[in-house]
C-alpha cells in the first residue's frame, strides 16, 4: 500500500471510530469526522445533537474545534464517514469552518462499505469568503 493510501486509510478509520460516539437520537444519522494536521496529529469528532435541534453540532466542526482548542494549526486533510451509499459531504456551514483553518485541503468521504471519494475543499466551496476580503 502506498504511503498516501495508508495515511488516508488511517484517517478514515479514525473518523469511523469517532462516528460510534455520535449522539444522534433525533436523526439517527451518525457521522464521524477526522482532521489531519500537518504535524501528523489526528483530531476526531462526531455529530452531537440536542433536543432543541438547532443546537446540533456536525462531526466536522466538532473535530475542527477540538483541534484548534488543543492549539493545533495547519491541516491538510479531512475525512467524513457516514452509513450512506451516496457519500455524505460536509454541510455548507462546515465547509466554511474547514476553509478557515484548512484552506484548500483534501476532503475524503467514505461509507462503512469501503466506498471512498476525494475532493479538494475549493471544489466543494467555490469562491469562499475568508480573511483575504477583510
Ligand atoms: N451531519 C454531520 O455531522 N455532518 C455532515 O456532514 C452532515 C450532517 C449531522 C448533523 C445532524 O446531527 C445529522 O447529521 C443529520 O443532519
Amino acid at each position: 500500500m502506498r504511503d498516501q493510501d495508508a495515511r488516508q486509510a488511517i484517517l478514515i478509520a479514525a473518523a469511523r471510530t469517532a462516528r460510534e460516539h455520535a449522539h444522534a437520537p433525533y436523526s439517527n444519522f451518525r457521522v464521524g469526522a477526522a482532521v489531519r494536521a500537518k504535524s501528523g496529529r489526528i483530531f476526531t469528532g462526531c455529530n452531537v445533537e440536542n433536543a432543541t435541534f438547532g443546537l446540533t453540532l456536525c462531526a466536522e466542526r466538532v473535530a475542527m474545534f477540538k483541534a484548534i482548542s488543543e492549539g493545533e494549526r495547519g491541516f491538510d486533510a479531512v475525512a467524513v464517514v457516514a452509513d450512506t451509499e451516496t457519500l455524505t459531504p460536509p454541510c455548507g456551514a462546515c465547509r466554511q469552518i474547514l476553509w478557515e483553518f484548512c484552506g484548500d485541503a483534501e476532503v475524503v468521504l467514505a461509507n462503512l462499505n469501503g466506498k471512498v471519494e476525494r475532493y479538494r475543499l475549493s471544489a466543494l466551496l467555490p469562491k469562499p469568503f475568508d480573511n483575504s476580503y477583510l
